[in-house]
């Protein structure tokens, strides 16, 4: 049977702490479907739609991993799509408490979906995307915590502005 898991978060923008998780989650899964949540909104940076478009764009060429954005519940697209699993990266201690309350909603509304912790990698856990934003927002150098095409992009639309 093939094995599905879902990878869900706002993405805003996907970070290479995101994609060491996607990457190694690959190891366990046949396929992984990387869902933006689009009812998540957090002092919004890029939409939801181009979001969607660059993380498509950083994984062309890996026919395993699949891109989506859904404004529901994540365990009713879990359903639609037949997934096994969610996925979820944790960084620190702090994230726990947040995850363990989220996994066991989560266990509550879908029993036959598991949530899956992965580590984030230990030269990484320190990224957020709201660690991104700001210091893109103060002119910092984004460049080694992003996708490159991410970099590009934002640089793209700075220049455009
Ligand atoms: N590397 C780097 N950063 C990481 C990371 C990793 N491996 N894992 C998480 N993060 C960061 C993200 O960048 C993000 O930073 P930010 O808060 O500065 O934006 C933060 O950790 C958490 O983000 P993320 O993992 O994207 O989760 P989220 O809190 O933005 O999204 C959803 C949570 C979307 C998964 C959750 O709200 C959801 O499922 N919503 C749909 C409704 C639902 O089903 N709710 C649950 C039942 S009621």
């Amino acid at each position: 049977m093939k094995k599905t898991a879902v990878y869900p978060g706002s993405f805003d923008p996907i970070t290479n702490g995101h994609i060491d998780i996607i990457e190694r989650s690959l190891a366990v899964f046949d396929e992984v479907i990387i869902v933006v949540a689009s009812s998540v909104r957090k002092n919004n940076f890029l939409t939801v739609e181009e979001r969607v478009n660059l993380i498509r764009q950083v994984f062309k060429a890996n026919k395993k991993i699949k891109v989506d954005s859904w404004g529901g519940l994540i365990m009713d697209y879990c359903k639609k799509v037949n997934a096994n699993a969610v996925i979820r990266g944790l960084r620190a201690a702090s994230d726990f408490e947040y995850e363990f309350m989220m996994a066991a909603m989560n266990k509550n509304i879908n029993s036959k979906v598991e949530t899956m912790f992965m580590m984030t990698g230990q030269d990484l856990f320190f990224i957020s995307s709201t660690m991104i934003k700001e210091l893109h927002h103060f002119g910092g150098d984004i460049s080694p915590y992003v996708p490159k095409i991410v970099n590009q992009y934002v640089r793209r639309k700075d220049k455009s502005k």
